[in-house]
């Protein structure tokens, strides 16, 4: 089925210049970016966003990363989006990526992992509508 999945290219990513080569990588594998901004997260955006991980022991210091310097929040569409992304994407530990995908070639450790994918249908539909109104998806 064709999906949607939120899309983050993190700050590590960012500062590099990175957004071009990233987004190419997506596209190649068939990924449409549907939508796409470029925002400063704070810290409590942050804090909402990844609340899911709030009683881990990183969960402070992803938060910092997160709203350090600016992210570019997109929705990816496509034939299988959240499955493809997180191939796209490699282990979320790049010790452990995948050749050729985007976390062995650019991330620079488990924190600075230049993206971030939904893993899920409900979670995808949830962090899209995080960062997107309705009015910003368009066909
Ligand atoms: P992400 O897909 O954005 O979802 C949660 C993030 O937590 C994850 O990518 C990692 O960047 C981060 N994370 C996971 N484990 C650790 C860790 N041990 N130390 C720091 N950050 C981590």
């Amino acid at each position: 089925a064709i999906e949607r999945t939120l899309s983050i290219i993190k700050p590590d990513a960012t500062r590099r210049n990175l957004t071009g080569k990233i987004n190419a990588k997506f596209e190649e594998a068939g990924l449409r970016i549907v939508a796409q901004k470029r925002i400063k997260l704070s810290m409590g955006q942050a804090g909402k966003f990844y609340e899911v991980h709030k009683e881990r022991p990183f969960y402070g210091e992803l938060c910092e990363f997160m709203a350090s310097e600016p992210v570019v929040v997109q929705v990816l569409e496509g034939e299988g989006a959240i499955l493809k992304n997180r191939e796209v994407m490699g282990a979320t530990n790049p010790a452990d990526a995948a050749e050729g995908t985007i976390r062995k070639e650019y991330a620079l450790s488990v924190g600075e992992n230049s993206v971030h994918g939904s893993d899920a249908p409900e979670t995808a539909a949830q962090e899209i509508s995080f960062f997107f109104s309705g009015l910003e998806l368009v066909g």
